[in-house]
């Protein structure tokens, strides 16, 4: 058992009591996070895989270690972690990857689900026109939760991609990944989750998810920004070309003739073209340190408990005025909660709730279909939880919320 408040303490944005509950959208940095990152950057920095000298040399020992840590979070090889920029840019390389690599061409399906953030619906809208191929949509049931059900008659012979998220950035609802994946890896497909929302509350093991390629950012896993991770699958990984390299993803370029040939580099580096972002990969490192110290089960079991008492809390009078989205059964979802006030617009309930110090987002929340789904056009107000939040602020921001409707 972890101890919130002696948590609370590496977090000063917290210090003074806001109840920060904005975590969705991107998380606070504890201080050894920074501190390792400042330490790094006056004291060890220099360019990593490229220098022949000591600073360069323990640097790169020190990103290539970064990488380790970050490997062993998900239970993968080193060499099938790709440190990109976020998840919005992990997705796009893969769309890249695919097209630059001609496995979607016309005639094809590539599946996603009505719920997916944009991030994860975007490329592939942008693969299947760049292809030829169409894109299908998995919809959504009345609770915002994709039709899983349907999910072989989405699956069709001409399907070549399948991408879905982890867990909803709206509903918090969990996607049953290991067999949906199944299912699509059996007829061949190849399989993309967006772990945004997963990876930072779920222990991950890439080896039990029938997953070809996993996305998520270190901000909102109590890292730095301007840095994501891509998992790609070692045997996909071999198999494909990067489509555009740069400095360090090369082992050789040389003219031939009127053409310049190329010598690939080996994974992950082939995937890393130009200078990686080096700070904030052992930036990341220290949050997946942080993350382990406590315990991945243990951060999900005390989020599961906060989510249930916030629940249970809005079981009383105030539920008749406040419309959740998604699964009203806690067990189905994590500390993901987006909701609509009767007669009141979505920005005021966020200018209402910053002003007794709680900070939740507003919005579509960059998943605009999965709200014209859920017929929530103006969007909704989302209150996200994490590790560093406690029973007290569950406590205060239902307290907020009532004084608002009664
Ligand atoms: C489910 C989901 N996917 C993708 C993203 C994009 O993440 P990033 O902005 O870090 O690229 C987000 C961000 O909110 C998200 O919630």
């Amino acid at each position: 058992m972890f101890d919130p408040d002696i948590v609370r303490r590496n977090f000063p944005e917290i210090a003074d009591g806001l109840v920060y509950l904005d975590n969705a959208a991107s998380t606070l940095k504890p201080i050894s996070v920074v501190e390792e990152m400042k330490s790094f950057s006056l004291h060890e920095y220099a360019n990593v895989h490229r220098g022949t000298y000591k600073l360069s040399i323990e640097a790169s020992a020190k990103y290539d270690k970064a990488r380790e840590k970050v490997a062993r979070f998900i239970n993968s090889e080193p060499n099938e972690v790709v440190f990109t920029y976020n998840s919005t840019d992990s997705l796009r390389r893969v769309a890249l990857i695919l097209l630059g690599n001609r496995v979607v061409s016309k005639g094809d399906e590539i599946l996603v689900t009505e719920a997916e953030h944009h991030s994860n619906i975007l490329p592939w809208r942008g693969l299947a026109r760049l292809s030829g191929a169409s894109l299908r949509i998995l919809p959504v049931d009345s609770e915002g939760v994709p039709r899983w059900d349907m999910i072989d008659d989405y699956l069709t012979e001409k399907t070549k991609v399948f991408a879905f998220g982890h867990v909803s950035n709206v509903t918090g609802s969990i996607a049953p990944v290991n067999n949906v994946a199944r299912k699509a890896k059996e007829r061949g497909v190849i399989v993309v989750l967006d772990s945004a929302q997963g990876a930072p509350h779920l222990s991950i093991n890439v080896k039990d998810m029938n997953v070809d390629f996993l996305a998520f950012s270190g901000h909102k896993m109590l890292g730095p920004t301007g840095i994501g991770v891509l998992w790609v699958n070692r045997e996909l990984s071999e198999k494909l070309e990067p489509v555009f390299g740069g400095g360090g993803s090369i082992i050789d370029v040389y003219r031939d003739k009127n053409d310049i040939s190329v010598e690939w580099e080996e994974s992950p580096l082939k995937w890393e073209p130009g200078t990686p972002p080096i700070i904030e990969a052992i930036g990341l490192s220290k949050a997946v340190e942080y993350l382990e110290n406590i315990g991945m089960h243990e951060i999900t079991r005390y989020e599961e408990e906060l989510t249930k008492l916030l629940f249970d809390l809005l079981e009383d009078s105030i539920r008749n005025k406040i419309r959740v989205l998604g699964p009203l059964d806690p067990k189905r979802r994590l500390g993901i909660v987006s909701f609509t006030v009767d007669g009141y617009s979505v920005n005021s309930v966020a200018l209402y709730l910053s002003r007794k110090g709680i900070a939740v987002r507003t919005g579509k929340h960059c998943a605009h279909p999965l709200h014209y789904a859920l017929k929530a056009d103006k969007g909704s107000v989302r209150a996200s939880l994490y590790l560093y939040n406690t029973r007290d602020e569950v406590e205060r921001f239902i307290e907020a919320l009532r004084s608002l409707v009664t």
